[in-house]
C-alpha cells in the first residue's frame, strides 16, 4: 500500500522527489534472510523547490527500509528538519550520513550539530552530546572495542579542529582542541586503536559554510600534512607528503609500529573525475622511522568505501566500494557498479548489475555478531533507470559477484545520495512507542 500526494516521473537520478511517502509490505524478489532484521537508512540531499543553490546543499532526506523476519515491512522517506539559511549547507542541511549511537538515530552534516530522528524517521531535534560547541563531522566512527563515538568538528572559526570522544550514554567525555595553522577541508579522518589521523590538505577553508559557495580553495604549492594524534593524549606528530586530497577513509589500523590508512585519494580537491579519478590508496605511517610510504592499491575509479564495522580501526581484509563509469571531462558518471576489495591478497571482485542500474554506497551487515569478516550481506540502494524506480539489493558478501539473494522493490525513485547504515535489532514494540524505545533501546 502506498500513500502519497502526487507522483513525480523523472529519469533524472539527481532530481529531488516531491514529497514524503510511506509504503507497507514491499514486494521482494528472491528471499530476504530472516536474520536480516532491522532498519536500513540512507541520507541525501533533496532540495525543496527553490530552496538550494546547489543539489549538494539541499535539505537532508532520510530514506528507510524496514526488514523483519524475511519480510520488507515498510519504506518511508522523511525530511530532516534542521535550521537552514539557503546557502551551501549554511545553517546545516543535515544531508550527509545517518547512523545510530547510544540508542539514538542521528543524521549528520559536517557544518552543524547532528539531528536525532525517531524510529519512524521523524525529526526529534539537534544533539550536542552535552558538550559539542563546534560543527560536527558526518564521519564519526564507533570504536568496536569501547562502543564510543570517536569524532571531531572542523570549522572556519577558531578552534579550527576539535576532537571529541562520546561515551555509550551519548555524552562527551573528552573534548580536545588540535592546533591547525589554517582550517582545511576535513570531510573524513582515520581511527585506529590508539590514534586518530587527519589529512591537512591544500583545500583551505576561506570562510564559514553558507552564502551559496563551497568555502574551500586549493592552494597551489602547498603540500599535504598527515597529523597523527594519540587518542590517550600526548604530542601530535606531523608528516609531510606530496599534495593530495583524502576523500573517504575505508579503514585504518596499527601494524609493526606503523599506522596503515586505506582510503580514497585524488590529486586535488573537487577534481575532474576523468583527469584525476578517485582511487583506493594506502598510506603507511612509520612512527619509528618517521616516514610515510604510499601506494595506489587499485586503479579503478571508486568511492564510498565501507568495511565490516566490527573491524573499524583494526587489521581487516575487505572493503566494499562504488565504482564509477561512463564519465568524461566535466561529465559525471552515468552508471556504476560495486567492487569488493581483498586488501590482503590485493585482488577485487566486481558486481556489475548492468548499465540499467546505478548502485550506491554498499553497507555491510554481518550474518551474526560472531560471524567471520565478510560473512554477511552487502546492502545497496540501486536506481533502475528503465523503471525510474529504486530498489534495495541484498548481496551475499561471500558470493559477491553472484546474483542478489533478494531485491526489495521500493515504490519509487530514491535520488542520488551519500551515506547510510544498518540499524539492527529494532523491536516491534520500539517501533510502536518511540518514547519507550529510548529507555529500552536494544541498539
Ligand atoms: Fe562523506
Amino acid at each position: 500500500m502506498v500513500s502519497h500526494r502526487k507522483t513525480l516521473v523523472s529519469d533524472d537520478y539527481f532530481s529531488p522527489v516531491p514529497d514524503e511517502i510511506a509504503a507497507d509490505d514491499l514486494p521482494v524478489v528472491g528471499t530476504l534472510p530472516p536474520q536480516l532484521s532491522g532498519l536500513y537508512l540512507r541520507n541525501g540531499p533533496n532540495p525543496r523547490i527553490g530552496s538550494a543553490p546547489h543539489f549538494f546543499a539541499g535539505d537532508g532526506m532520510v530514506h528507510g527500509v524496514r526488514l523483519d523476519a524475511g519480510e520488507a515491512r515498510w519504506y518511508r522517506n522523511r525530511y530532516v528538519k534542521s535550521k537552514r539559511d539557503g546557502g551551501i549547507r549554511g545553517g546545516g542541511s543535515s544531508n550527509t550520513h545517518v547512523f545510530a549511537h547510544a540508542g539514538r538515530i542521528l543524521s549528520f552534516v559536517e557544518s552543524a550539530l547532528p539531528i536525532e530522528l525517531d524510529r519512524h524517521l521523524e525529526t526529534v531535534g539537534p544533539v550536542d552530546f552535552g558538550g559539542v560547541r563546534t560543527a560536527f563531522t558526518a564521519h564519526g566512527k564507533i570504536d568496536p572495542g569501547t562502543g564510543e563515538l570517536i569524532a571531531f568538528g572542523y570549522q572556519f572559526a577558531s578552534p579550527h579542529l576539535t576532537f571529541y570522544r562520546i561515551d555509550l550514554a551519548g555524552q562527551v567525555v573528552e573534548c580536545r582542541v588540535i592546533d591547525m595553522i589554517a582550517p582545511c577541508y576535513l570531510h573524513d579522518f582515520a581511527m585506529t586503536e590508539h590514534y586518530i589521523v587527519f589529512f591537512d590538505t591544500p583545500a583551505l577553508m576561506f570562510k564559514e559554510w553558507g552564502g551559496g559557495e563551497v568555502p574551500f580553495r586549493w592552494q597551489e604549492g602547498r603540500g599535504t600534512r598527515i597529523v597523527v594524534v594519540p587518542r590517550q593524549g600526548g604530542e601530535e606528530r606531523w608528516f609531510d607528503v606530496p599534495a593530495c586530497q583524502l576523500g573517504h577513509t575505508a579503514n585504518a589500523f596499527e601494524r609493526d609500529g606503523c599506522i596503515v590508512v586505506d582510503g580514497i585519494r585524488t590529486d586535488r580537491f573537487l577534481a575532474d573525475m576523468a583527469a584525476d579519478p578517485p582511487m583506493f590508496h594506502r598510506w603507511e605511517i612509520d612512527l619509528t622511522r618517521g616516514v610515510v610510504t604510499e601506494r595506489t592499491l587499485d586503479r579503478h575509479p571508486v568511492e564510498f568505501p565501507r568495511v565490516d564495522e566490527r573491524y573499524s580501526g583494526l587489521p581487516y581484509r575487505y572493503t566494499y566500494a562504488v565504482e564509477f563509469r561512463d564519465f568524461g571531462p566535466a561529465s559525471p558518471p552515468q552508471s556504476s557498479l560495486l567492487r569488493c576489495y581483498d586488501v590482503e591478497t590485493g585482488t577485487s571482485i566486481a558486481k556489475d548489475f548492468g548499465v540499467r542500474y546505478i548502485p550506491g554506497e554498499p553497507v555491510f551487515v554481518p550474518k551474526s555478531s560472531d560471524a567471520a569478516e565478510n560473512d554477511g550481506w552487502v546492502l545497496s540502494l540501486r536506481y533502475d533507470r528503465e523503471l525510474d524506480r529504486s530498489d534495495l539489493v541484498v548481496l551475499d558478501a561471500t558470493e559477491f559477484g553472484g546474483d542478489p539473494v533478494a531485491v526489495v522493490q521500493l515504490p519509487r525513485r530514491v535520488p542520488f545520495g551519500f551515506h547510510g547504515s544498518w540499524v539492527a535489532a529494532i523491536s516491534e514494540s520500539a517501533e510502536q512507542d518511540d518514547s519507550k524505545s529510548k529507555q529500552n533501546c536494544p541498539l
